[in-house]
């Protein structure tokens, strides 16, 4: 949550921070600022979009070092004095930071009684008076922040620039910070997709770094003083394409791009001679996965829904016990960890805090994690140290899409590879396997003529609530679908396992309620179609969604038909009517579709 952008080195920083903070708009967008170096401080600051803090800058400001930031705000309300960068009493320093200081009111109460005046209502302003009283004492700038970060508890990727130093000051802990390196110019990045256009030379802090950042030259070191070889790793072929191009949105795209999503995916990865699938990176032998006792798989949001379809998955293919958690209540659960069974930490940003949070969880009681990850690199990537990618490509829209489906095809691809390895026989593996590569061109068929999806939006776009159903392997995908149109629509929903209705939702159902049933052609429809019976004997409206040609699109009020493959892939079809739908119905009630309020693309606090 929230974004940093720095630059030091001969051109203007200013167009350098502008365009840094509209490509990290998706992590933050309650406010933003830019402080730049031009014998002073410079210091701009403004709640709204980035658009709004550009209304509000002079034709011109001029200098050639400066830091910004764009806020999701946790401590103190959407106000221009809480955005960042904040400034010393003497506006000689200033620092944007991401992450939360724990220990901030009891700071703030000592710098308080200590005459400081403080002008925000944030956690982060006291870091940047204590960093100002360590430079007065005589301390140098790197010295100042180090012993400052002593005295504070919780999560920080700070950046300070200093009026009288000619270099950037930046400190990781449990927010993540990318030094761009350029010639006789570097960058500092929240994440690496402001980068991606200026340089592809980067240098990754970890946890406990600090980075003395200079036009020409980068100099890591530990929090206890010790230095670092600032190792530069490259960019290559990370990313996608990250512009909008035609689209009037990011959601809208990233929906599209779900067919060539899933193809990076699934390249390389099937085995269609042996039936298998092959996750290299995962690093689990047959053998190996043989001895599994069960499997335990950990997201938030989306990516919990993408571990409950695959939880069904695995645990059908390869008959391994498998369950899928909550990452914000396993960690806090004091989970019971078996050493040989095998975790994975599913994530699209590699940096929510809760999943991470679960991660350290399990090692520290000496389990392993594997990542399930779309970005590379990221926090929780390198904390598991292997796993997989889902090679999504670059997801900005807050609502996750593509995502979604590239980490069901991920987890697909892991329950063919472990059940091959158990249970699974060569001709059921090769069936799936073949179902598996068909995916991708079905995804794009049914995206060409997606359905009465104009129907539905006005149908739920007024509605109290919309209750979402399905059964088995559909009731994540309900569920998915639930979340979508309540993020970026407003719309309460509820999802339930079909099968649940009846015993409370349906009392919220009264003459033309909204119900959107998932019911693909399984061995569950049947019971399904006694759900949709008991809805419309309530007088609900069913929003069906089904295989192409089944005879139970005679059910619905509104039909939507999706291709037919595996009942073991069909959330990967069943969930993009519900894509569009969240997306329609945000559009035709006005919001902002890719920054819905009050949320952030990745969750960096607990
Ligand atoms: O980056 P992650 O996949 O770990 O993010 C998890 C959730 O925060 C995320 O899926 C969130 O629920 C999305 N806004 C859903 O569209």
């Amino acid at each position: 949550m929230c974004g940093i952008i720095g630059y030091i080195g001969e051109q203007q920083a200013l167009p350098f921070l502008l365009d840094g903070l509209r490509r990290l708009e998706y992590r933050g967008y309650d406010s933003s600022g830019v402080a730049v170096k031009n014998g002073g401080i410079t210091v701009h600051k403004k709640t709204g979009k980035v658009a709004d803090l550009e209304a509000k800058l002079p034709a011109s400001v001029e200098g050639t070092c400066g830091i910004a930031h764009t806020r999701w705000a946790t401590h103190g309300g959407v106000t221009d004095e809480n955005a960042h960068p904040h400034c010393s009493a003497d506006g000689k320093i200033a620092l944007v930071h991401n992450g939360i200081i724990e220990n901030a009111r009891n700071l703030r109460n000592r710098l308080e009684n200590e005459g400081v005046k403080l002008r925000s209502e944030t956690d982060s302003e006291v870091l940047v008076h204590l960093i100002h009283r360590e430079i007065s004492n005589g301390a140098k700038p790197l010295t100042a922040v180090r012993r400052t970060l002593k005295r504070a508890r919780g999560t920080w990727g700070i950046c300070v620039v200093f009026e009288d130093h000619e270099k950037i000051i930046c400190a990781r802990n449990g927010s993540p910070l990318v030094i761009g390196v350029g010639s006789g110019e570097n960058w500092i990045a929240s994440d690496t997709l402001p980068l991606q256009t200026l340089t592809q030379q980067v240098v990754r802090l970890d946890d406990g770094d600090l980075a003395e950042v200079s036009a020409d030259g980068i100099k890591t070191s530990r929090f206890d003083g010790r230095t670092t070889d600032s190792e530069v790793t490259s960019l290559d072929g990370e990313w996608g394409e990250a512009e909008l191009g035609d689209f009037p949105h990011f959601m809208l795209k990233e929906i599209h791009e779900q067919p060539e999503a899933l193809r990076q995916c699934l390249t390389g990865r099937l085995d269609i001679k042996n039936g298998n699938a092959r996750l290299g990176g995962i690093g689990l032998t047959a053998k190996q996965l043989q001895k599994i006792p069960h499997v335990r798989l950990l997201g938030c949001g989306t990516a919990l829904n993408a571990s409950q379809v695959g939880r069904i998955v695995i645990e059908e293919l390869a008959r391994v016990p498998t369950l899928a958690h909550v990452s914000s209540e396993f960690r806090h659960n004091n989970p019971v960890i078996e050493t040989n069974a095998l975790h994975f930490a599913v994530s699209q940003s590699g940096e929510t805090a809760d999943t991470l949070a679960a991660v350290k969880e399990i090692q520290l009681k000496g389990g392993e994690v594997r990542g399930v990850i779309n970005v590379v690199g990221s926090t929780i990537a390198r904390q598991c140290g292997r796993g997989c990618y889902i090679h999504s490509g670059p997801e900005q829209s807050v609502a996750s899409t593509k995502a979604f489906s590239n980490m069901v095809a991920a987890l697909s691809l892991f329950g063919i590879q472990i059940g091959r390895a158990r249970t699974l026989s060569r001709e059921k593996g090769k069936k799936l396997v073949k179902s598996l590569q068909k995916i991708p061109k079905l995804v794009g068929d049914y995206l060409e003529a997606p359905g009465p999806i104009e129907e539905v939006v006005d149908l739920v776009k007024d509605a109290k609530s919309v209750l979402f159903l399905g059964r088995g392997i559909s009731a994540p995908v309900a569920r998915e679908g639930a979340l979508k149109l309540m993020e970026i629509a407003y719309i309460p929903c509820l999802a339930y396992p079909a099968g649940e209705m009846k015993h409370g939702p349906i009392a919220l159902l009264e003459e033309g309620s909204p119900v959107v049933v998932i019911a693909p052609n399984d061995s569950l429809k049947d019971k399904t179609v006694s759900s949709i019976q008991e809805c419309r004997a309530r007088g609900a409206k069913i929003i069906l969604i089904h295989e192409e040609g089944d005879p139970i699109a005679e059910e619905a009020d509104i039909s939507i038909p999706v291709p037919a493959t595996d009942p073991m892939f069909t959330p990967m079809l069943t969930v993009l009517p519900l894509q569009l739908i969240a997306y329609q119905t945000a559009l035709a009630l006005g919001c902002d579709v890719d920054r819905p309020r009050n949320l952030a693309k990745s969750v960096t606090v607990e």
